[in-house]
Parts: C-alpha cells; sequence; structure tokens
C-alpha cells in the first residue's frame, strides 16, 4: 500500500486517547485517516441536526406542493421563501456563481439543473430536487426524487434503485471501515439491476462548509479510500444512470450535467453522522 498524508497528528506530549490509537493503527498502516477537524465536535454535530431539521423541511413542504405543470421556477421560490423565513439560507445561492437557491433535474439531467421560469413539469417526467441549508453557520444537504403523476415502469424502477444505493451504501459503511465500502456496495447494487454509476460526481464531507473531504464516490473498491471515524459527517448520494454512467456540462450555463446518450437518470441524498454503531441521517 502507499503511504498516505499524515493527516492524524498527537500534540507532542499529549497522552494518547483511545480514539487516537485506533486511527493511528490504520494511519500507520498506510491507510488514509481523516484530519482531526473533519471529527465534529457535539456543538458542531448540534448545528448541523438543526440545519437538518429545516433542510428536511424544505423537501417535505416541495413533496406536499410539486405537480405537472409548475414551473422549476416555482419550486425555486418554495425554496428560498421557507428557508429564509426559518432564519437559514439557501446554500446554493450564489455558490460559485450558481444563480438560484436549489438544483432541479428532469429526467436525463444528472444534477445541478438550474430552475427556470420556462421550465414546466409534465406528467410522467422524473426530477431530483436537491436541497442545500446554512444555518448559523451549519450546512446540510438532501436530495429526493419526485415522479410527476404516472411515468413509465423503467423510469420508476430506476427511481427506486437509486433509493436502495442510497439505503445499500448507507448499511456498508462502518465506524473503521473506509469510504470505499459505501462505493462497492452502490455499484454491485446499480450494476445488478441494469443501471450504471456516474463516476464524475460524489458525495462529500459536509457541515462547516459546503463541499468537505472525503470525497465519497458511487463506486470502488472494499477497504480503500478514507477511513470512517465516529464523528465525520458527509453525504452519500448516488447518481444511477439508466445508459450510460457518462455525461457532459451544458457549455450554456456552465452547469447543468446530462446523461451523454440523454437517458434519464435518478439520485437521492441525505447527510450522515457516523457514529459508534454506523450511520445516523441527520436529514430525515
Ligand atoms: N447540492 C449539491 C450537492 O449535493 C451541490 C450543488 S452546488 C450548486 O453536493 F451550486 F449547484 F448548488
Ligand atoms: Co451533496
Amino acid at each position: 500500500m502507499s503511504r498516505n498524508k499524515i493527516n492524524w497528528r498527537v500534540p507532542k506530549g499529549a497522552e494518547l486517547t483511545e480514539l487516537d490509537k485506533k486511527v493511528l493503527y490504520f494511519q500507520n498502516k498506510g491507510h488514509l485517516v481523516p484530519s482531526r477537524k473533519l471529527i465534529k465536535t457535539p456543538e458542531q454535530i448540534e448545528g448541523i441536526r438543526k440545519s437538518g431539521i429545516i433542510n428536511t423541511g424544505v423537501l417535505d413542504l416541495v413533496a406536499q406542493e410539486i405537480h405537472a405543470g409548475m414551473s422549476t421556477a416555482e419550486i425555486d421560490k418554495l425554496v428560498y421563501d421557507y428557508t429564509v423565513s426559518h432564519g437559514a439560507i439557501p446554500a446554493p445561492l450564489n455558490y460559485e456563481g450558481f444563480p438560484k437557491s436549489v438544483c432541479t433535474s428532469i429526467n436525463e439531467v444528472v444534477c445541478h439543473g438550474i430552475p427556470s421560469e420556462e421550465e414546466i413539469l409534465e406528467e410522467g417526467d422524473i426530477i431530483n430536487v436537491d436541497v442545500s441549508t446554512i444555518l448559523d453557520g451549519y450546512y446540510s444537504d438532501a436530495s429526493r426524487m419526485f415522479i410527476i403523476g404516472k411515468t413509465t415502469p423503467e423510469k420508476e424502477k430506476l427511481v427506486r434503485v437509486a433509493k436502495e444505493c442510497l439505503e445499500i451504501g448507507m448499511q456498508a459503511a462502518q465506524p473503521f471501515g473506509f469510504v470505499g465500502d459505501i462505493g462497492n456496495a452502490i455499484e454491485k447494487h446499480a450494476k445488478k439491476n441494469g443501471f450504471s454509476v456516474v463516476r464524475d460526481l460524489c458525495g462529500h464531507g459536509v457541515g462547516l462548509e459546503f463541499h468537505e473531504e472525503p470525497d465519497v464516490e458511487h463506486f470502488g473498491r472494499k477497504g480503500t479510500g478514507m477511513l470512517l471515524v465516529p464523528g465525520m459527517v458527509f453525504t452519500i448520494e448516488p447518481m444511477i444512470n439508466m445508459g450510460t454512467w457518462e455525461v457532459f456540462i451544458d457549455e450554456e450555463d456552465g452547469w447543468t450535467v446530462v446523461t451523454e446518450d440523454e437517458k434519464p437518470s435518478a439520485q437521492w441524498e441525505h447527510t450522515f453522522l457516523m457514529t459508534e454503531h454506523g450511520l445516523e441521517i441527520l436529514t430525515y
């Protein structure tokens, strides 16, 4: 195994805690381990949890209101108004120049779709609504799929399997396991169902910033990638394609990610806390 960065440092003369010993064991074997700042304090976890409650409130509101004939700009307004009226900030708004408060990604759009007055939801569409919230400086991030009216059995299966991929990824993440365990489980489930996994975008650490370490890839090998340590907070957000895994970015807006073959894509996301016993969902 190649030598990885020395992320876990113990101050000179400090007594080693049980956690130090455990993490150092893996680091000394050459594994990538988190830096200390990725281990959230109880106070930080409470902050992220409160942010997550608002984030879930936004998604519940969208679930109630979404319907055929609605524009994605109307979804954006719902998200903005709810978030701001609860004392929070929509994280996407002005994030690296993103112009709206939420990402709305319909059918062959994989992610980062920009809400628009011109884009009207139609019967049979599948749409991902990706909501991220900042409350008192703490970030949360989650997305769901919505089926508009009745869709085809194939698209229904895609939406279901993408959700199962998130759940299976969650089960695969164990304390003192590895990020690669998550992607491995997700990729297997997608392939078994005849679908592919997007490789260009991944989950991520979250909480004090929108995107932190580690990258959480939705494919890969067991026992590889960063060590999972209690106190880490990160998303899992598999993007599952009906056809090829390859994607491109719309040149006109510089954001919208679309499948190369323009077949549909589905994604579900939660923010998770790693505990002593496995993952806890912070965006339920
Ligand atoms: N919410 C996305 C994620 O899951 C990030 C969107 S960035 C934006 O990581 F600028 F497009 F909003
Ligand atoms: Co995310």
